[in-house]
């Protein structure tokens, strides 16, 4: 068994970060390109999101690969055959413990204080997917299917611990009340600071920056304020700008897809995907600032709290 479960451990579904370039064109393109994340401890889900096609074969591939990860997971959790419903690990030194593995194996995706990222906001103590602590446990160890979400390949001592560090995060009273109105935030939003020239929501609108549609499920309120006032303070881990210059003298500009030894691939800022040898290139800079504009100016007072009141009401279905 173990040594069925560590072949598991290495394999990697791979898929292919660098799509058809030339069918990245106005309609954007099938499978969007994100660097897929193995990390320590987790056990091999591919992370990729899936928007829109993907080869069926791949699909099957990877779902085939999941379940078995399940079920190896579920033979060896014993909490999960006892159904035990209630956290064994809750002292201080447990919490201690579960931070640890936090900052490990969730925190790139949830951000280093639980409150977002990739995925969602974990410091509201109400969680979709189940907010008992049996729910917490199974949606650790498991992860969570077709979602950023992989399980973690883990003792069930450890899970637990994490389980108690996530609720020490918890703020209480699940949603946090906002100043501000959300519906002049959402006209604010269509009128003002072309967010829809780089942001998607509901399905429209540029690719650009991160899609906001469910953005106030992952994201706190203050993160939200702070991405419109100073955006470089935090600039989304899959955004990362990059600016080239060719050996001709060319400059592009644009969010960094994939990076090896050998080349390079960014999304322009006209969203098309480009992808440059290393040879070709003079100059390969990686600010710290972020390609979207500060837009400070654009929006204060009231019109700041009515804005963030309304992307903070953006919520999954
Ligand atoms: C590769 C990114 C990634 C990593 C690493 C990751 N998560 Fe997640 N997590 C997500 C995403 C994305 C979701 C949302 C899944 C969905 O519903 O679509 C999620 C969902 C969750 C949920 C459910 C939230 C809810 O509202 O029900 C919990 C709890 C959670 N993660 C905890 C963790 C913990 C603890 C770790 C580390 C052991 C971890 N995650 C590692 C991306 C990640
Ligand atoms: C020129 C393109 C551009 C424009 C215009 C733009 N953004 Fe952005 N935005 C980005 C990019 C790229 C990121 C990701 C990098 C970062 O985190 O700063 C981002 C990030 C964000 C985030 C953080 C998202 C997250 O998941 O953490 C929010 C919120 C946001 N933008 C809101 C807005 C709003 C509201 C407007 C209009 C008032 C706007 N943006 C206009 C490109 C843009």
């Amino acid at each position: 068994m173990r040594l069925q479960l560590r072949a598991l451990h290495s394999v990697t579904v791979t898929v292919s970060t660098v799509p058809d370039y030339t069918a990245a064109g106005a309609s954007g393109f099938g499978l969007r390109a994100e660097r897929s994340v193995t990390l320590d401890g987790m056990f091999p889900v591919e992370s990729t999101r899936r928007q829109g096609f993907l080869p069926a074969a791949l699909l099957l591939a990877s779902s085939l690969l999941w379940a078995d990860g399940l079920a190896a997971q579920n033979v060896l959790s014993k909490a999960l055959q006892d159904r035990v419903q209630e956290n064994p690990h809750t002292t201080e030194a447990d919490v201690e413990a579960g931070a640890k593995v936090f900052r490990r194996s969730c925190s790139l995706c949830h951000g280093a204080d639980g409150t977002g990222g990739d995925g969602p906001d974990l410091t509201r103590g109400v969680f979709r997917h189940g907010s008992s602590d049996a729910a917490l446990f199974r949606n650790i160890l498991t992860g969570i299917p077709n979602s950023g979400m992989g399980g973690i390949y883990q003792p069930d001592k450890s899970i637990w611990q994490v389980v108690s560090y996530v609720r020490s995060l918890s703020r209480g009273g699940g949603e946090e009340e906002v100043p501000g109105d959300p519906r002049r935030g959402r006209l604010l939003y269509m009128s003002r600071g072309s967010c829809s020239d780089c942001h998607r929501l509901d399905g429209s609108g540029g690719r650009i920056g991160p899609d906001l549609s469910d953005l106030g499920w992952r994201r706190a309120p203050a993160h939200i304020r702070a991405s419109i006032t100073d955006p470089a303070e935090s600039v989304a881990a899959d955004y990362r700008t990059v600016e080239v210059r060719t050996n001709d003298g060319g400059v592009v500009r644009g969010v960094l897809r994939n990076e090896d030894r050998y080349s390079i691939q960014l999304f322009d800022e006209f969203e098309n995907l480009r992808s440059f040898r290393k040879t070709d290139l003079a100059v390969i800079d990686k600010p710290e600032e972020s390609l979207m504009p500060p837009l400070s100016s654009f929006f204060r007072g009231r019109d700041l709290d009515d804005l963030v009141a309304y992307l903070y009401s953006l919520r999954p279905e």
